[in-house]
């Protein structure tokens, strides 16, 4: 009665634990900020919901926020105009249209293991066949195995830094050979960017540089606090965007246009934001990880960006038990294998939670793996 795609894709591993919450349990578990957003975008969003912004919209988003986003990321690649730029109801929404538009049967996209847990799915309902491609000892892109994983039916490459689950960003070297495989080998790279702004060590490079042949993902829900509001955006090379554009519509018709204005109005407030809240999320990573490291048969590589530690643990515990284990004794996190196969043995602890929650639901983990041993 179902189609055998849907039939074929699981639900989010990380909302399976999520959905376990007790009202007093520590979440660990979701990639969500606990910071209110700025006040200045709060402020916007109620004086657009007075205003006239109830009504449908362009398909491609309000011209004023392709302007203001096009012109920042212009930094990577100065031919970027507004015309490469399409606002999304979100980074999910921007992937799906981007994979519906670019893959279909017969083609196969490399995807990272671990990886965040949209890519496989959103391939498979294009049609296409994911093949994951898996990362090194220390969590990081290994561009000889990528380049292993190249077939003559490859159509594509979906790259993520700052990655999730990993923690890991790209290196400039990584970074260039990955763009000269698409050029050589005539590839798309779907490079998800959501984490750019979340980097303490190391740089950003980003696949616009790359546009000929990049779509490259981004959102609002991290560099702004606001993920329930659903918004994000994505640039392309213009040749595509009408093509993109068409999926876009048959989605979603436009964007909603109370955030639209309220991002638009506040868009200058990201900066002052993302430097109050940084520096705080650089002590929840060292916390983590040190607090992770002490736990016996526990090693968690220092992530240098994005907030999430991903500790591979020695207990002969499939990961997937384990999480709900640990959801039973009060504290979520997600299981490694909701990334990938490759994800076995680790677990995913977000710190996008205050340090007294960091503190205590670590605290449970490491009682819970003394049990255990
Ligand atoms: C790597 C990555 N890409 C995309 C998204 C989706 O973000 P959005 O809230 O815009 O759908 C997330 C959310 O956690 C993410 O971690």
């Amino acid at each position: 009665m179902v189609s055998k795609k849907v039939q074929s894709i699981k639900p989010s591993g990380v909302r399976a634990i999520f959905d376990m919450a007790k009202e007093d349990s520590i979440n660990l578990g979701l990639g969500e900020l606990d910071f209110r957003p700025p006040q200045k975008v709060i402020e916007a969003c109620k004086k657009a919901l007075d205003a006239d912004s109830y009504r449908y919209g362009p398909t491609m988003g309000i011209p004023e926020l392709r302007s203001k986003i096009a012109k920042k990321i212009s930094k990577y690649n100065q031919e970027i105009s507004a015309a490469n730029v399409m606002i999304t109801a979100s980074g999910t929404q921007g992937a799906l249209a981007t994979f519906q538009t670019l893959f279909e049967e017969g083609d196969e996209v490399l995807i990272p293991d671990p990886g965040f847990v949209i890519y496989s799915p959103e391939c498979t309902l294009s049609g296409a066949k994911p093949v994951p491609y898996i990362m090194d000892e220390a969590l990081n892109i290994d561009v000889e195995v990528l380049k292993e994983r190249i077939s003559p039916q490859t159509k594509g490459i979906v790259v993520n830094s700052p990655a999730n689950p990993c923690g890991s960003v790209l290196s400039e070297e990584a970074f260039r050979t990955i763009g000269d495989l698409a050029e050589d080998y005539d590839l798309w790279i779907i490079s998800d960017e959501v984490y750019e702004n979340f980097i303490y060590e190391g740089q950003h490079h980003s696949f616009n540089e790359y546009l000929d042949h990049a779509v490259v993902l981004n959102s609002f829900s991290k560099c702004f606090a606001v993920a329930g509001w659903r918004m994000g955006y994505l640039s392309a090379p213009e040749s595509i965007m009408n093509e993109i554009s068409k999926m876009q519509y048959h989605i979603l018709a436009c964007p909603p246009g109370p955030f639209q204005y309220a991002l638009c109005e506040a868009f200058e407030s990201q900066e002052a934001f993302i430097e109050e809240i940084f520096p705080i999320l650089k002590k929840r990573r060292d916390l983590t990880t040190d607090l992770l490291n002490e736990i016996p048969g526990f090693s968690c590589p220092r992530p240098k960006g994005a907030f999430y530690a991903f500790p591979e643990y020695e207990l002969a515990l499939p990961s997937a038990e384990f999480a709900v284990q640990l959801a039973n004794q009060g504290v979520l996190c997600s299981p490694g294998t909701a990334f990938g196969d490759a994800g076995e043995g680790h677990l995913r602890i977000s710190y996008a939670a205050s340090e007294e929650n960091i503190e205590k639901g670590i605290a449970i983990i490491a009682d819970f793996v003394k049990s255990q041993r």
